[in-house]
């Protein structure tokens, strides 16, 4: 695999500076934030005045817990354009997220914006490991969603020969990664293992493929998926976290030579964890909710974004900037079964202790007798036989109940059978 440790002189100076130097700026561009937001946008103006919060109140950046936090349905209910703080005419480029239920979040950006953008997102593919020349391959869908365009011109400001694939004709990203040689890959980890499973049927060796480094994310995946993707591909497996509403991808991203949680570029995003019952601001190192204040965007600046994702704050080690812990779900995707908590991302760890099984598999919520039922299709891998998959779809019954107290049913598939992505996968299938 690729040395991935950062040659002197290629980081920015932000990303050693000391914490003082850090705060110092993260203060200035806060103040200048709120100000922004509220001389241009009547949402922030009238919900700071509700809660007698002013930009000039702000002297420290603890201070930040004052002013209101913002939602989606914040966004929504400013749709389609409510939220810009610039004229309409100087935004250059419009994203959305569809949204399952209801209008899509618009957002907006000034070339401002997509200048920052493409850089931190240079940034973002510099710390996983890719440098300046690689051949970088997107599979994250082009469109309405950030995922495709925020890449492509953060790898073109890195230097990089961009093939702009987009998610979708899993046959012809085979063909392309073949004949193309590409070093990065940038999708996410489900789909990759929809490609990986088709190198397989094609016959070509996943290890031997060109590629160094795999700039995962979009949706929450485990330390043990890494392991799993890194076995199969021979390769690096970085995580890459954003959301439209901030920004896109590279809000945060791990840092290859650790791989120990997303550094947040907290030159550009403060961060606050807070307790999603109750609002309150945690301590770092205490998990809850990922809030996100925006510190230099122009057109659509946000304060307090509540984004419904769950981790904690943890001290910088490759870089100064703090770190977010892997991504355990949005709040929104936790199942309550029979009164127990759970995640897709714990029962992902557990299935892939399963040698028979293969990472793929769903989460699907029944309700018979007035009871919840949670059932986690899973497949079968190629080289297992049915005996040991029943075998193991036993075993993984055992291990949710050990470990995470939830009794759970699971169902083995024939190879293949478990539906695939080619963008986020749906974890979780309510059918109550
Ligand atoms: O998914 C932006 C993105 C594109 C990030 C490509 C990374 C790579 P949205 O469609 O607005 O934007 O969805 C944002 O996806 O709030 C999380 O719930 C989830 N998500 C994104 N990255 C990660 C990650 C893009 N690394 C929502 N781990 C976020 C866990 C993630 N969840």
């Amino acid at each position: 695999m690729r040395d991935v440790t950062p040659p002197p002189g290629i980081l920015e100076p932000i990303e050693t500076a000391s914490r003082d130097e850090l705060a110092a700026l993260q203060l200035a561009r806060l103040r200048a934030t709120l100000r922004h937001a509220y001389d241009n946008v009547p949402h922030y103006r009238a919900a700071f005045e509700a809660a007698s919060a002013h930009p000039d109140d702000l002297t420290d950046l603890a201070d930040i817990a004052r002013f209101p936090m913002t939602t989606k349905d914040d966004l929504r209910a400013n749709y389609p354009f409510g939220m810009f703080a610039v004229p309409r005419e100087r935004i250059s480029r419009i994203h959305a997220s569809s949204g399952t239920t209801g209008r899509p979040t618009v957002v907006g950006y000034t070339s401002g914006d997509i200048e920052t953008w493409a850089g931190l997102m240079a940034r973002s593919i510099r710390a996983s490991g890719g440098r300046p020349g690689d051949i970088v391959h997107i599979a994250y869908g082009y469109g309405l969603f950030t995922g495709g365009l925020g890449a492509h011109y953060g790898a073109e400001r890195l230097g990089c020969t961009v093939v702009p694939v987009s998610g979708g004709m899993t046959e012809r990203q085979v063909t392309l990664i073949r004949d193309f040689r590409p070093d990065v890959i940038m999708v996410t980890p489900s789909y990759l293992l929809a490609i990986v499973d088709e190198m397989e049927r094609q016959g070509l060796d996943p290890r031997e493929t060109s590629l160094q480094i795999g700039i995962l994310g979009a949706e929450p995946w485990t330390e043990d998926m890494r392991t799993e993707i890194e076995r199969r591909l021979d390769m690096h497996a970085v995580d890459v976290y954003g959301l439209s509403e901030v920004m896109g991808p590279g809000v945060a991203n791990e840092c290859a030579e650790t791989k120990d949680g997303l550094t947040i570029w907290e030159d550009h995003f403060y961060p606050e964890i807070v307790d999603p019952a109750t609002g309150a601001v945690l301590p770092d190192g205490e998990r809850g909710e990922l809030v996100i204040t925006s510190l230099t965007k122009e057109a659509m600046p946000v304060v307090r974004y509540r984004t419904r994702d769950l981790t904690r704050l943890l001290p910088g080690t490759a870089r100064t900037m703090r770190r977010l812990e892997k991504i355990t779900g949005r709040s929104d995707d936790m199942m309550i079964v029979r009164g127990v908590n759970v995640f897709p991302t714990q029962l992902e760890e557990l299935l892939l202790r399963e040698p028979a099984l293969s990472p793929h598999f769903q989460c699907v919520l029944t309700r018979s007798d007035r009871l919840d039922v949670l059932t986690v299709r899973a497949e079968r891998r190629p080289d297992a036989g049915p005996v040991s998959a029943a075998a193991a779809a036993e075993s993984l019954e055992r291990a949710a109940k050990g470990s995470i107290g939830v009794t759970i049913r699971v169902e083995v598939l024939d190879p293949g059978s478990v539906e695939r992505s080619a963008g986020k996968m749906r974890r979780v299938l309510d059918e109550r």
